[in-house]
């Protein structure tokens, strides 16, 4: 038996958001946010629209992709960073929503390698005998982070520009609020017979750097938890060492795909195509160097959505099987590098 991904599906935020829109807000440039991390555009959901409802949409999308009924469904597993509230998770809101019973919902946080961590707990599910048909969900609203309130201005429909002082402060953190966007991503799984489908996972975690990349407040380290002060303090807004994070990814994520490959008893050279995490263009393109893998066997979106963490995968894996890149036989790997930090990578045979 293995686990196989029947059907995917994914949407972004309302809002397409330019390089040269951003630069309305803050002291940055269109040549600056491509050159360094390759991104041209991103999304951002009208306010109201949260990370369950994203999740909703393109569970929608992947459901109807599959072929299958929602009351097919016998597990949901969610991840995110950004749920709707501190607690409970997405998971059970989305089960709501969808109309799903009483389903049991898990949610879990590993950032930019949710995804890859629940396509393994997913597989585990179906091996243990606990699950037939899992639906996966990764989905973020990262707008909520943003150090701004000038939306409309931003996305063009009135709305009062930053005052100087306003901008000082957004320009303050433009190093990491340019690279994210709003999204959700979706795949059905499900159990067959056969060869093809998930072979293997290789992942692994280190609390050591925790602090290179995230939110210093609103947590129940602090009482309370939240406060004006910490907010004042700009807190609730993620903290990123961007250099040191670049280099945590530019040498493991190749490394944990080599682990993978290895154990899996295969050549990375077997790899048909590579669908990295989209955090920055330049970390793949060093990844694929590492990996000596020619153009034609990566995959890279980041140009049009930032990175979107735990929804990055499956729109890019949408986008493969929808544009014909992944071809039935094709030896996919997913490889992803997140706070926490986890990383990991997946072997699939389509
Ligand atoms: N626009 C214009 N200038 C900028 C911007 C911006 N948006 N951001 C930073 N700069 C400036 C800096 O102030 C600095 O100016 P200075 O030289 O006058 O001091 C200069 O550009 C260079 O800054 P660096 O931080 O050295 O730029 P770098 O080339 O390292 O790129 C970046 C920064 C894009 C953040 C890069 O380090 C990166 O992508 N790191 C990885 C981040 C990442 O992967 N994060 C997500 C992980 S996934 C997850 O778990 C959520």
């Amino acid at each position: 038996m293995r686990t196989q991904i029947i059907g995917s599906g994914f949407v972004t935020g309302e809002h397409l958001v330019t390089n040269d829109q951003l630069a309305r807000i803050m002291d940055t440039s269109d040549a600056w946010i491509r050159e360094r991390s390759g991104v041209e555009t991103r999304y951002y959901v009208e306010q109201g629209t949260s990370t369950s409802d994203l999740g909703v949409g393109a569970a929608k999308k992947a459901l109807e992709d599959a072929g299958v009924a929602k009351e097919e469904i016998d597990y949901i597993v969610f991840a995110t960073m950004t749920p709707d509230h501190y607690f409970p998770g997405c998971g059970g809101i989305l089960q709501e929503k969808l109309g799903l019973g009483t389903v049991p919902a898990l949610d879990i946080r590993q950032q930019c390698t949710g995804f890859i961590y629940g396509l393994q707990v997913s597989d585990a599910l179906m091996k243990a005998g606990e699950a037939r048909t899992i639906l996966l969900v990764g989905a973020e609203v990262h707008s909520g982070f943003m150090p701004w309130t000038n939306w409309d201005y931003l996305f063009g429909r009135g709305g009062e520009p930053p005052t100087e002082e306003e901008r000082a402060v957004i320009t303050k953190f433009r190093d990491r609020t340019v690279l994210f966007g709003d999204a959700g991503g979706a795949v059905v799984l499900r159990a067959a017979e056969g060869d093809r489908g998930l072979l293997g996972f290789q992942v692994h975690s280190s609390g050591e750097n925790v602090e290179d990349l995230y939110v210093p407040g609103i947590g129940f380290a602090h009482r309370p938890f939240v406060d004006v002060a910490q907010v004042r303090e700009w807190r609730h807004v993620p903290e990123m060492n961007g250099r040191a994070v670049f280099k945590l990814a530019v040498s493991r994520m190749p490394q944990v795909v080599r682990e993978l490959c290895a154990k899996q008893h295969m050549a990375v050279g077997d790899i048909d195509l590579l669908i990295a995490h989209q955090a920055n263009l330049r970390i793949n393109e060093s990844v694929q160097k590492a990996l000596g893998l020619p153009d034609e066997r990566v995959f890279n979106n980041i140009q049009k959505y930032g990175n979107t963490t735990a929804a990055t995968i499956p729109i890019a894996l949408d986008e493969c099987r929808k544009s014909g890149r992944i071809r039935p036989g094709s030896l996919v790997c997913f490889v992803g590098l997140g706070s926490g930090f986890h990383w990991g990578a997946a072997l699939m045979r389509a």
